[in-house]
């Protein structure tokens, strides 16, 4: 019987845990045994007895986790206690962030391991339910417009009182994935005036019919910038000036914007100048979902609430998911579940089939070296 191994995350700010005691009972009843290193689930609020309960095996520690474990689930990249505790031959199935962490590939690779990085999992319909990017990413863009509604010193409704009348805010969504939709529907639900932006023209479409208002330069470019996979392609530098110039006076008059523009394996586009930021009125706040690819606003920092000379708040949270831990375990756990599916045969037994369509995208070490194309060169 396949044992798969969950340790508890390392990274410092790493609240969610790659297995809840649902899936735990879900992965037993499909075959596999689950070790869970104890308090493993604590900072998502999933305590021991929990797991226990649901036919898991507590290990004391990382090591002890992974002695004997065919498969190590997490949610980040394991660090290197971990790796040097995997047998030769250990499946590792994370979120490996591989286009950035490129140490952690390569001590994986050099460990033996054959690790599947979740990002890379395709977006066919196939692979829906094991789609990590976008069970986190929604919930990134739910937490936000939460957290920029909390800095903001104002409500977001309009509110017709006895003492007078207060104004909606204006929202502005930079970057219209599955985050920035998320965003566009929480922002509305707490009231909202919301207007948003992508280079992809199929998200017009999408913004309207969450009741918000489209802005963007349509040209031609525009009309081409979705690549087949559907995500966006980096645009020409006169695209993004002519970007600039169209959002520059909009900018001005927003009271929360949201960037969560992203282009996979390449930095983030800076969307929001350091003119633009001076040109919004004090008390403004911008929340940076891109911060940890570099942002997409310029002076946001990670980690950190930079406050503008002119009184614009910065928002750079990193790890918004982590702020929603128990729910973004959740999904996540339900996304490695279905994974997991992919890595017995019929008989039950451990044997993931390489060719398969999904596997293949997702692999990322293998027999010792970096297999994925699109880490290579
Ligand atoms: P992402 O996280 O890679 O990027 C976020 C957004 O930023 C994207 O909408 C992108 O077009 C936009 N962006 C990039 N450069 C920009 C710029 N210069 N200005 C403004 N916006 C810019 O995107 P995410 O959330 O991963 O979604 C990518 C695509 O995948 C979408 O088409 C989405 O609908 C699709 N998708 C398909 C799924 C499926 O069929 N299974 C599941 C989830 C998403």
């Amino acid at each position: 019987m396949a044992l798969i191994a969950v340790t508890k995350e390392r990274r410092a700010g790493e609240t969610r845990v790659a297995a809840t005691p649902d899936t735990v009972k879900k992965l037993i009843a499909a075959g596999f045994s689950v070790t869970i290193e104890a308090g493993a689930g604590l900072s998502a609020a999933y305590p021991d007895a929990d797991y226990v309960a649901a036919g898991a095996v507590l290990a004391k520690n990382a090591k002890e986790a992974l002695a004997k474990a065919d498969i190590l689930f997490k949610v980040r990249g394991p660090e290197a206690d971990e790796i040097a505790a995997l047998k030769s031959g250990t499946l590792v199935v994370a979120l490996l962030n591989a286009y950035v962490e490129k140490d952690t590939a390569a001590a994986l690779a050099k460990a033996g391991a054959t690790a599947f990085a979740m990002e890379f999992v395709p977006r066919i319909t196939r692979a829906q339910v094991m789609d990590a990017l976008s069970s986190q990413a929604n919930l990134a863009g739910y937490r936000a417009v939460i957290e920029g509604a909390e800095a903001y010193g104002r409500v977001l409704p309009m509110m017709m009182t006895a003492a007078g009348t207060v104004a909606a805010a204006k929202i502005f969504v930079m970057g219209v994935g599955v985050a920035g939709l998320q965003a566009i529907a929480t922002a509305r639900r707490l009231g909202g005036v919301v207007t948003a932006t992508d280079v992809r023209p199929a998200t017009k479409e999408q913004v309207e019919s969450l009741g918000a208002k489209f802005l963007a330069v349509e040209d031609e470019e525009f009309k081409n910038a979705q690549t087949a996979g559907g995500y966006a392609k980096e645009m020409s530098a006169e695209y993004q000036a002519k970007q600039a110039e169209l959002v520059s006076s909009h900018i001005a008059k927003q009271d929360i914007v949201i960037t969560t523009a992203l282009i996979p394996g390449r930095p983030a586009p800076k969307l929001v100048s350091a003119e633009q930021v001076a040109s919004m009125r004090p008390g403004s706040i911008i929340v940076d979902l891109a911060v940890e690819q570099g942002g997409n606003v310029v002076g946001a920092k990670a980690g950190e609430v930079v406050e503008t000379a002119n009184g614009v708040k910065i928002l750079g949270i990193p790890n918004l998911p982590g702020r929603i831990a128990t729910d973004a375990s959740a999904l996540y756990a339900r996304n490695l579940f279905a994974f997991a599916g992919l890595l017995l045969n019929k008989e039950g037994a451990l044997a993931p089939d390489l060719e398969d369509e999904i596997l293949k995208a997702a692999l990322v070490t293998q027999g010792g070296a970096i297999v994925n194309d699109a880490l290579k060169g």
